[in-house]
């Protein structure tokens, strides 16, 4: 049996069908904050209401929106599809901007914003209402419809929520595509949705650079039947005619500035009711295949589900001031700092650019300057703060600061414990929240002032969302190391894939059947707290980004040089796993340190920078099962420098050993 050591975790997700075993020795607890009393009275009602009557409790939550017609049945289960709060019409964008426009809260301020170099905007929830009317006015006027699918694909910048608000304002359902996506990711993912339209910009800084957004939608768009109009931000040109034209060529017909179309439309864009269960987005997503997965999220649940983790996990109050440093290309970037936070009013933080620029104290100043109450971040971050030392948030005052959150991989204590005591300066809560793209939104985490936490545990499930963890046949295990499962049924749970409910049911729900297998190992100690080892099938997570193996060995092999691919994530200090990929080459083909260059090339090319394989090894043979299946398993223990595991199942066990040795000379 393979067991999982300190110094791997949690960083070394284990094959599916191993047994999973721990010796995690953890130790330290956090009692909760008096400072959040106030939060802990509502929230204890919250664990009673919803073991109680689960069903009333999220209908209590529902209620919290506006609904401009009440729903008929809160919950409707045919395993395993879901819909909540059916016969319910509510308005999205409504409910994201009008709930305060009309007292005299109008004026406060829904996005501060931040660009890379020295540029600074604020809106005002009537700011942005206004914007969204534009928005969605000028989609109109292009002919997007309710059900129509919209892509966008922007840097960092107010237009993409004021895009993603838009879209929900007139019933079109978005499909976000992160900004660090290839020409061809972006093409792959257009085509699947069959966007009508896309919203890009000229461009967007990183580090000092533009990143030419436009160009790689260009290339993108030229295989894309289904797009009719492109529409450009104009976030890195001068005025008109100035620097701009170098990053965006216009082709007549197709494009239309953001700024023209948005300058003639009028604010006032009536809304459009939605259903509960109508589709509000489609986020791409990596699994264990070579093409992402369109995850569907629909209006009701989603809203409610956001919303509700939004008011107890992060306790916002009016006067707060949230930052979460999502991208919106992700998951957290829609439900933190799009939808979730909005609902509910709040002030937000949002910022375009690298964490170290122009120098590695960009978000203390930040927080500093915009009084930051409520922070919420990825571990891969805090791992990177951590190295470049305490001297840089100890320049700023982070005394605005009063709770912390981590989200998209497991944390190392070492890094809570830093986070809390550098940052949180032994003051301040820390929510380890633990979800996914499918969940919509967060599923396991403390709630501040209630749940003691323990570093580098999500503690327990939200109230309402029913976990379990299950041993390799699926039966229920009391306690240690198994996988991680979701019994019931909760509102903001995917729908279906787009265009494939065949594949939404075998992946999820036909591991172990009748339970949600989230694809994730998972602890359970004697306090019945949660702790996350990983993933457990064949996706990384490389600085907290979800990236399937199968889709860079697909990248790989499209190179004229590969013959064969196998990729796997290695433990890596800063980014969790690094990439690494065992290569065979074409009869007649020579490995070369360029080879490798222009391999690494081709990925970044296929699919995106966050997909850069760090190693890459040449080999003339690969581990494989008597049916042919790569062991990917055995390659893990090689990147990663362990003894082998079982390799009885092999077809020829001298393979393997012949990797290990060379790899070791490599
Ligand atoms: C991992 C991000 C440990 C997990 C919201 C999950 C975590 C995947 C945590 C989903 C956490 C996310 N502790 N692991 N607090 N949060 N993960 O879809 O492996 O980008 O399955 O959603 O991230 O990644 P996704």
């Amino acid at each position: 049996m393979d067991t999982l050591h300190e110094s791997h975790f949690p960083h070394t997700p284990r094959p599916m069908t191993d047994q999973i075993d721990t010796l995690l020795t953890e130790q330290r607890s956090f009692s909760p904050d008096a400072s959040f009393q106030e939060a802990a009275l509502g929230a204890a009602d919250l664990y009673a209401a919803a073991s109680t009557d689960r069903l009333a409790f999220w209908a209590d939550q529902a209620r919290a929106l506006d609904w401009i017609t009440p729903w008929k049945e809160v919950l409707n289960w045919t395993l395993p599809h879901a819909r909540w709060f059916d016969g319910g019409q509510l308005i999205v964008a409504a409910n994201c901007l009008v709930r305060l426009l009309h007292g005299p809260r109008r004026q406060k301020a829904a996005i501060m914003w931040d660009g890379e170099p020295v540029d600074r905007r604020v809106y005002t929830y009537w700011d942005l209402a206004r914007e969204v009317g534009r928005a969605a006015n000028a989609l109109k006027t292009l002919g997007v419809t309710k059900g129509d699918r919209v892509a966008i694909y922007l840097p960092m910048i107010p237009e993409a929520a004021i895009a993603m608000l838009a879209c929900a304002r007139i019933g079109a359902i978005h499909s976000v595509v992160f900004g660090g996506f290839s020409a061809e990711s972006l093409r792959d993912r257009i085509n699947d949705a069959e966007a009508v339209a896309l919203i890009t910009a000229d461009g967007g800084y990183r580090r000092g650079q533009v990143v030419p957004l436009k160009r790689f939608a260009d290339e993108a768009v030229v295989g894309c039947p289904s797009i009719r109009d492109v529409i450009v931000v104009r976030r890195v040109g001068g005025g008109e005619g100035g620097a701009s034209e170098t990053f965006a060529s216009m082709t007549e017909g197709r494009d239309h500035w953001w700024h023209r179309l948005l300058e003639h439309a009028s604010a006032d864009c009536p809304p459009e009711p939605m259903e509960a269960e109508d589709i509000l987005f489609i986020l791409y997503t990596s699994g264990t295949t070579g093409a992402p997965k369109g995850i569907v999220h629909t209006t009701g649940g989603y809203l409610t589900h956001t919303t509700a983790t939004t008011k107890y996990v992060f306790d916002l109050k009016d006067e707060d001031v949230f930052w979460c440093t999502a991208d919106v290309g992700w998951v957290t970037g829609h439900s933190y700092v799009v939808y979730g936070p909005l609902a509910h009013g709040a002030t937000i933080v949002m910022y375009e650019g690298a964490p170290d620029w122009p120098d590695r104290d960009r978000f203390w100043s930040m927080v500093a300057t915009h009084g930051v109450t409520v922070f919420y971040t990825a571990p891969t971050a805090i791992r990177a703060f951590m190295k470049w030392g305490p001297s840089y948030p100890a320049k700023h005052d982070l005394s605005t600061l009063r709770l912390l959150g981590t989200v998209g991989e497991p944390i190392n204590p070492e890094a809570w414990i830093w986070y809390h005591e550098q940052i949180g300066k032994e003051r301040c809560p820390i929510v380890d929240t633990w979800w996914q793209t499918e969940t919509g939104g967060i599923m396991i985490t403390p709630l501040p002032g209630v749940t003691t936490t323990k570093p580098g545990s999500a503690t327990k499930p939200f109230p309402g969302i029913e976990a379990e963890l299950v041993d390799a046949q699926g039966r229920p295990m009391a306690g240690g190391g198994g996988f991680l499962t979701i019994t019931s049924p909760w509102p903001g749970m995917l729908r279906t894939i787009w265009g494939d409910d065949q594949r939404y049911q075998e992946t999820y729900w036909s591991r172990f059947p009748g339970r949600y297998f989230a694809g994730d190992g998972a602890k359970l100690d004697e306090d019945g707290y949660w702790w996350i080892l990983g993933r457990v099938d064949d996706v990384m997570n490389v600085a907290g980004h979800r990236i399937g193996s199968m889709e860079v060995e697909s990248a790989l092999v499209d190179h004229p040089s590969v013959a064969e691919a196998a990729v796997v994530g290695k433990a890596h200090d800063l980014k969790g796993q690094a990439i690494a990929a065992f290569v065979i080459l074409k009869e007649g083909q020579t490995a070369s340190p360029s080879l490798r260059d222009d391999l690494r090339d081709h990925v970044v090319g296929k699919i995106g920078a966050i997909a850069k394989p760090e190693d890459i090894f040449f080999c003339g043979d690969l581990p494989k099962t008597r049916s042919g299946k790569i062991m990917r398993r055995l390659l893990k223990d090689i990147a990663e420098g362990r003894t082998l595991g079982d390799t009885t199942t092999l077809a020829d066990p001298a393979v393997v050993s012949r990797l290990k040795e060379m790899y070791g000379e490599e």
